[in-house]
């Protein structure tokens, strides 16, 4: 590679050709400058993998990932939705960084190696249970009847959630991630209404396990306030964000790389043959086509990015699944080959915000996947063209998902 810095070209990422194929309008960027300028967005974007891992791992960048929105509000319509503000402001990762080691400090006790051990029998069984009321009909939308309610299902497990109140999770989940969406004011109400009703919702599971302690998210939370460690409301705003954050995400996972597997038969005959590669496969589907493809920071301090002076308090684009496919690192990067070492993905982060829950996920996809196959040895895919619908910044995610079996 030269050492010549190249110059900052501005790129739109609503075009439609780069809506239409968003691997190859980053592989473009990449090539021609790797700092760009989305002018649309006003806000900067790395593609090569050398220069997201610095940004990961440089301190002087904080994460930028709360709707910015929110910010364009009126100051009466923002005022309207504080609860929304105010609880976002909550979260780990939106915090100052002492508050975000002290919620890491404190999830690390529950995320474990041994939780995800623990759930893994209970995402079978979840998976059966969906795969069970639709296997008479031979056929399904996986988005709806398998990869949204599995994760739904095992956040539910992890709140300690009655399996009663199991679809009530999955409406406030649909709903509240209209925070996330273009702005539109009807949407963040309903947001905010969700959000209402799921923590008033969680207050009293709360209160149950301050008398009586289990092995879930809000019982270690319970504990950590008697001791003083949390608050009641980061409490409740931390399981909301665990809800945002471990929903979509693998619910697209997996919806992402079955399509990848359709694309590619003979890949999807190599793991029929060898279901011991599943979870090599997961991770080439997390590389391929990982959720969370684009995250974004802020600068705090005036920085250098890809060889370019960068002032404090600028907007930074992340290209996860652009570093995931760059050639210095992986060879034949768009190969979907399910085989491939396990190296250098960054689909999870990397650093001070690494993915809590990356074990769990994983296991969730591979189990799912894993039995999925086995139980339909002739599942195909029931469409013309996968159904893509366009994320912001840059990525897709399906809608629907049919398939036979
Ligand atoms: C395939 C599924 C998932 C993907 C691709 C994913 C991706 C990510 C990424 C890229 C980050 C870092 C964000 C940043 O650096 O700004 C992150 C953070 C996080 N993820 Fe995940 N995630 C997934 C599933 C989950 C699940 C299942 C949970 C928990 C139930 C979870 C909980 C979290 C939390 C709490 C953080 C914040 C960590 C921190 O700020 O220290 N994620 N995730």
């Amino acid at each position: 590679m030269s050492n010549q810095v190249a110059t900052v070209r501005n790129y739109d990422p609503f075009t439609p050709e780069a809506m239409a194929d968003p691997n190859a309008f980053l592989h473009r960027i990449r090539a021609e400058s790797p700092l760009a300028w989305l002018p649309r967005l006003d806000a900067y974007l790395l593609t090569r993998h050398a220069d997201v891992t610095a940004a990961l791992r440089d301190k002087r960048m904080e994460t930028a990932n709360m709707s910015r929105v929110l910010q364009r509000l009126t100051p009466a319509e923002q005022e309207e939705l504080a609860l929304v503000r105010r609880s976002i402001e909550m979260w780990m990762g939106h915090t100052v960084p002492a508050d975000h080691v002290r919620f890491q400090r404190l999830l690390k006790r529950y995320f474990t190696p041994a939780m995800v051990d623990r759930l893994r029998p209970r995402v079978r069984e979840f998976t059966h249970e969906l795969l069970d009321a639709v296997a008479a009909k031979g056929q399904m939308d996986v988005v709806r009847d398998l990869a949204y309610p599995l994760p739904s299902n095992v956040i539910a497990e992890m709140l300690g959630m009655p399996v009663s109140d199991r679809e009530q999770l999955q409406a406030w989940s649909r709903d509240i991630r209209g925070v996330f969406g273009n702005g539109d004011l009807q949407q963040l109400r309903e947001a905010q209404r969700s959000m209402i009703e799921m923590h008033d919702y969680l207050r009293l599971i709360a209160a149950d396990r301050r008398r009586a302690p289990r092995d879930d998210v809000l019982s270690t939370f319970m504990a950590a306030e008697a001791e003083g460690i949390v608050t009641e409301d980061e409490a409740v705003a931390n399981c909301v964000l665990l809800l945002f954050a471990g929903h979509e995400t693998t619910a697209n996972l997996i919806t992402n790389g079955l399509v990848l597997l359709f694309e590619h038969p003979d890949q999807l005959l190599r793991l029929r043959q060898n279901p011991g590669l599943s979870p090599l496969a997961v991770e080439e589907m997390l590389r391929c086509d990982g959720p969370a493809g684009v995250i974004g920071r802020v600068t705090m301090e005036p920085v250098e990015l890809a060889g370019h002076p960068v002032p404090a308090g600028k907007h930074i684009y992340l290209a996860l699944m652009a570093a995931n496919r760059d050639p210095e690192v992986f060879p034949d990067p768009d190969v979907f080959d399910i085989g491939r070492e396990r190296s250098r993905v960054l689909s999870f982060g990397m650093g001070t915000y690494y993915c809590l829950g990356a074990a769990l996920a994983r296991m969730e996809t591979d189990e799912c996947l894993r039995i999925l196959l086995d139980r339909f040895p002739r599942l195909r895919p029931a469409y013309r063209a996968p159904d893509w619908q366009p994320t912001l910044p840059i990525g897709h995610r399906l809608e629907t998902l049919p398939v036979a079996f």
